[in-house]
């Protein structure tokens, strides 16, 4: 099967120069209309599709993210493969600002978001045990290596609601859980990806200590801003490096990803 790529870019990745081929591609889902319009074209030959997660400009919060309209329109643009890039705080001391993590776990605090394709009328349960793709993160750890990032291969992600930070006794409990990054967009993202049998990998670019760390003020906009501009060309040349690492045909996922519904669906089949 070809190997499409897939680029969601995060705060402070909202383009993608260097593309062959490229435009603005407007598509509407019946899950919505996706985040912005989506830049298709070719890096280093291989297909790719870049959605700027919170549109060009970073207008929509993280709540209100279309996450089912931004997955589902690049599995119609034929994506095979998801690079979800994003910002987050460290929750341990050696998870430093500038870092980059490859998240391979989740806990999911967030209440108010659409988390799923399926519910009443078609009933499906897709497993979550392993809710990236082993695989495509490995890619992708080597790609962020060559670019001359620090990388962490393997994170647990709080996902949170936001839009504000979290209180010292919110960070304290995350750390005491066993949580390593924190962010407000990795879910239902990473949920959705997998019931779509995409491979999903997530890029966590570490901005901060979030609030619980003595030697480090509480976290704010403008550290986070200053980090990620700091980091911008780093996640660039990632992606570049990955887009030239990966074979154009691909061999069926080793952790199933691609084949996630096969045993997932409980609605009887209509004959
Ligand atoms: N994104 C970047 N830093 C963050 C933090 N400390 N908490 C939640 N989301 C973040």
């Amino acid at each position: 099967m070809q190997t499409m790529l897939g680029i969601i870019g995060g705060s402070g990745l909202y383009d993608m120069a260097g593309l062959e081929g490229a435009s603005w591609v407007k598509l509407k889902t019946p899950w919505g209309v996706p985040s912005d319009e989506i830049l298709v074209g070719r890096l280093s030959g291989l297909p790719v599709a870049f959605l700027p997660r919170h549109g060009r400009g970073h207008r929509i919060a993280p709540a209100d993210l279309p996450a089912q309209a931004n997955i589902d329109a690049l599995k119609r643009l034929g994506c095979t493969d998801v690079l979800a890039v994003s910002a987050v705080g460290s929750l341990r001391v050696d998870y430093a600002p500038g870092d980059f993590v490859l998240v391979d776990q989740y806990i999911d605090r967030t209440t108010q978001r659409p988390a799923s394709f399926f519910g009443t009328g078609c009933v499906a349960h897709v497993s979550l045990a392993q809710p990236t793709c082993p695989r495509l993160s490995a890619q992708v750890a080597t790609a962020a290596e060559s670019a001359g990032a620090k990388v962490h291969l393997g994170a647990t992600y709080l996902a949170m609601e936001g839009p504000q930070f979290s209180t010292l006794a919110e960070s304290r409990m995350y750390r005491s859980w066993g949580a390593d990054v924190i962010g407000m967009t990795g879910m239902p993202e990473a949920r959705l990806a997998r019931e779509a049998e995409l491979c999903y990998a997530s890029l966590a670019m570490v901005t901060d200590y979030d609030c619980w760390h003595e030697g480090h003020g509480a976290v704010d906009v403008a550290q986070v801003i200053a980090t990620l501009t700091a980091n911008a060309a780093a996640a660039k040349a990632t992606v570049g490096a990955l887009a030239s690492a990966l074979p154009h045909d691909r061999a069926p996922c080793p952790n199933g990803c691609d084949r996630a519904l096969d045993h997932a669906l409980m609605t009887a089949q209509d004959k």
